[in-house]
């Protein structure tokens, strides 16, 4: 029998031991990706000798942080030495449907890590860390740096949960569908693929929409999908019978938010219907992940997550209202708005 070992934290520093621990272990999982470990464990368990080989990395270097991603759920150790990929792990291999390599990438990348140091700062002068630390807000840091905005798109591209999306909206009938701020157009693909009858615009900044023609093309959608450059603060293509906005009111301000969706209310026809899509904090408060992407929204945009009530006053100051709420918990819920 073996004796259990009483762990030597403090229980009131258990806290603080996890979360210190998540933190560091997250870099490792970005290492992973970043040598190109996770692809080179893609087809079964192989030793760390052989694989920092492959990728031209020192051994003893490698085998840490391979264990750190153990610790982190990534990998398995089946054998001493030996590594593999867990079911979580897979989901960072880069041609699994739904990726989260870019995500993992963006969260640590210099172009956007750097930021989380200047949290203080911008808590003090309200606005996002990413102005703090680049001077200025983030979409026009991306128009600045296309290395930067190619992550940032695809990192979009792979971190959107769309079948509770596509599972919580009745599209059945509609005919023409523009996504608004759909960046490369994961989502709206997927409503097209969903829907074969059905148009779609997708509508972006110039820069944005610029990258988008590969990913329409892969997922067959671009023979139904029209590509329009421009600003929501000036317009937006009118006539559709479905606005998507996804993950795009959380990047705002309560005065930036009014405008744009003042700008889509002109666009929409009395049937419209506008679905506002993102993370909703539940009434009862937020779970530890809700309240991780506010921050997460806070640092990137300076805008935290809104409730529902926080929404319908927009609405209401926009000649909007708000029909249903499809509340999904931990993922993206959608708000169903029509022309009040
Ligand atoms: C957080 S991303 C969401 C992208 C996509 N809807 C999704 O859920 O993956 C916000 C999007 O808003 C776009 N955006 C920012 N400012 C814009 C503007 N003035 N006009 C149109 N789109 C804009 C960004 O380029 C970006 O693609």
């Amino acid at each position: 029998m073996t004796e259990e070992i009483p762990s030597g934290i403090d229980p009131a520093d258990r806290p603080l031991t996890r979360l210190m621990s998540s933190a560091l272990l997250m870099h490792a999982v970005a290492a992973l990706v970043e040598l190109g470990v996770v692809e080179e464990l893609a087809d079964g368990p192989r030793s760390a000798a052989d694989v920092a080989r492959n990728v031209h990395a020192s051994e003893r270097g490698l085998t840490v942080v391979l264990r750190a991603g153990a610790a982190a759920g990534m990998v398995a150790e089946p054998l001493p030495g030996r590594f593999a990929l867990t079911a979580a792990g897979r989901r960072l291999r880069v041609d699994e449907p739904g990726s989260r390599r870019d995500l993992v990438r963006m969260y640590t990348d210099g172009a956007f890590l750097p930021a989380w140091s200047r949290l203080a700062p911008a808590v003090r002068a309200g606005v996002s860390a990413i102005e703090v630390h680049t001077g200025r807000p983030l979409f026009t840091y991306l128009e600045e740096r296309p290395d930067a905005a190619a992550l940032f798109n695809t990192a979009m591209d792979g971190s959107i949960a769309v079948e509770p999306v596509l599972r919580n909206i009745d599209l059945a009938g509609t005919e023409r569908v523009v996504d608004v701020g759909g960046g490369e157009g994961a989502l709206l693909a997927a409503v097209l693929s969903r829907h074969p009858e059905a148009e779609g615009l997708l509508f972006d900044l110039p820069h944005v929409v610029a990258t988008a023609a590969p990913l329409l093309r892969e997922r067959g959608v671009a023979d139904r999908c029209t590509v329009v450059g421009g600003s929501f603060f000036d317009r937006v293509p009118p006539g559709a019978d479905v606005y998507l906005v996804a993950r795009v009111m959380q990047n705002w301000p309560d005065e930036e938010a009014v405008r744009i969706l003042r700008t889509l209310r002109e666009a929409m026809h009395h049937s419209s219907r506008l679905l506002i899509i993102g993370h909703l904090p539940g009434p009862d408060g937020a779970s530890p992940f809700i309240q991780a992407m506010s921050l997460y929204m806070f640092v990137l945009y300076g805008a935290p997550l809104r409730t529902v009530a926080e929404y319908d006053d927009l609405f209401a100051r926009a000649g909007l209202t708000l029909h249903r709420v499809h509340r999904v918990d931990d993922a993206e819920s959608t708000l169903e708005v029509r022309r009040a």
